[in-house]
């Protein structure tokens, strides 16, 4: 299978990487200058829990100058999901299937929206990643990645794509629930990464700080809320321990968002707990502890941010679509 991944941060390199020892060749990386330039250089160096790795693999600036692909993998931050989208359409054209692999909710939408397909898996992972320098990615923690699609007709791709990735090493579940799939881990998201975030603590940090440990549990059961409200079939019955049992088995990992701020880049807090919020006004859930962290990383964020930091486009959620989405499934 030629695969495509959009994104070269620690997580795409991560796939991209694994993917092509398992398939030599197979796969071609897409990203920033600083990023490209290194890894065709000097190869993408893997290190950590996933093993000790040094891999020749295609990398390239330029997406337009691939000619064919079977999957697209989007690895980018959320708010670089319909630019990364909109720069493979030639592909999907030919018949590319894509697959966000991202936090955050509604990016699998906004993909087949922009690009008129209904060939549109999703995956979501708790696997932790850090790239430093660039083209050297270190796997921090083992998490699952889940994988389904909100089109039955792309389950056979989704067991694929499944065994392809098992197959590189990653412990990987296909579901086809993969609204609860998105929801349940957007919890975990919305319960650990602005906490690490405003307060700098990894994830076993927050896990163990008694302080913290009410705030994280009204953020979990505000999105739980939420996600209830919309009638979402969460993957676990006990949202708080599933979050808080996440943050202990991922300990070692800096959280994506605390990566961001540690790095002065612009965090995913907007399709994360903005959502979140967003989504409970529309249904009149209230979610107060999530407003005040939301306020809190924009705060953060507003010290650093340029204008131009801030020009990508949003992942627009269209809420009346979302809860008829979910509905039909
Ligand atoms: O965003 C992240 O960092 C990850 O999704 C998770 C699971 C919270 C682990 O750090």
């Amino acid at each position: 299978m030629k695969i495509v991944v959009m994104g070269s941060g620690a997580i795409g390199c991560l796939y991209g990487g694994l993917l092509s020892i398992a398939n030599p060749g197979s796969v071609t990386l897409v990203g920033r200058k600083p990023i490209i330039d290194a890894i065709q250089t000097h190869g993408l160096t893997i290190r950590g829990a996933m093993g000790d790795h040094d891999i020749p693999i295609n990398a390239t600036e330029d997406p337009s100058t691939i000619e064919e692909a079977d999957l697209v993998l989007i690895t980018t931050k959320t708010y670089d999901t319909l630019r990364a989208a909109q720069s493979i359409k030639h592909l999907v054209e030919k018949g590319a299937y894509v697959m966000p692999v991202q936090n955050g909710i509604g990016t699998e939408t906004m993909v087949a929206d922009v690009l008129n397909t209904t060939r549109v898996l999703r995956a979501t992972t708790c696997m932790g990643a850090l790239m430093q320098p660039p083209g050297v990615v270190t796997a921090t923690g083992r998490g699952i990645t889940e994988i389904g699609t909100k089109y039955s007709e792309n389950m056979e791709m989704v067991s694929k794509v499944a065994d392809l990735l098992q197959e590189a090493g990653f412990i990987v579940r296909a579901s086809d629930n993969i609204d609860g799939v998105i929801w349940t881990k957007t919890i975990v998201n919305c319960g650990i990464n602005p906490v690490g975030a405003l307060t700098d603590l990894t994830n076993g940090e927050i896990h163990s700080n008694m302080a913290l440990r009410q705030l994280v549990i009204h953020l979990i059961e505000e999105t739980a809320a939420v996600a209830e409200a919309l009638g979402v079939e969460l993957t676990t019955d006990d949202p708080v321990r599933y979050a808080l049992g996440t943050a202990k088995a991922t300990s070692e990992n800096i959280n994506s968002m605390l990566q961001d701020v540690r790095n002065r880049k612009r965090t995913e807090i907007d399709s994360i707990t903005g959502a979140v919020i967003q989504i409970g006004k529309e249904l009149r859930i209230e979610t107060p502890a999530s407003e005040a962290v939301y306020s809190l990383v924009k705060a953060i964020e507003s010290k650093y941010l340029t204008d131009e930091d801030l020009s990508d486009e949003e992942v627009q959620i269209a809420v009346d679509e979302l809860v008829k989405s979910i509905n039909q499934h």
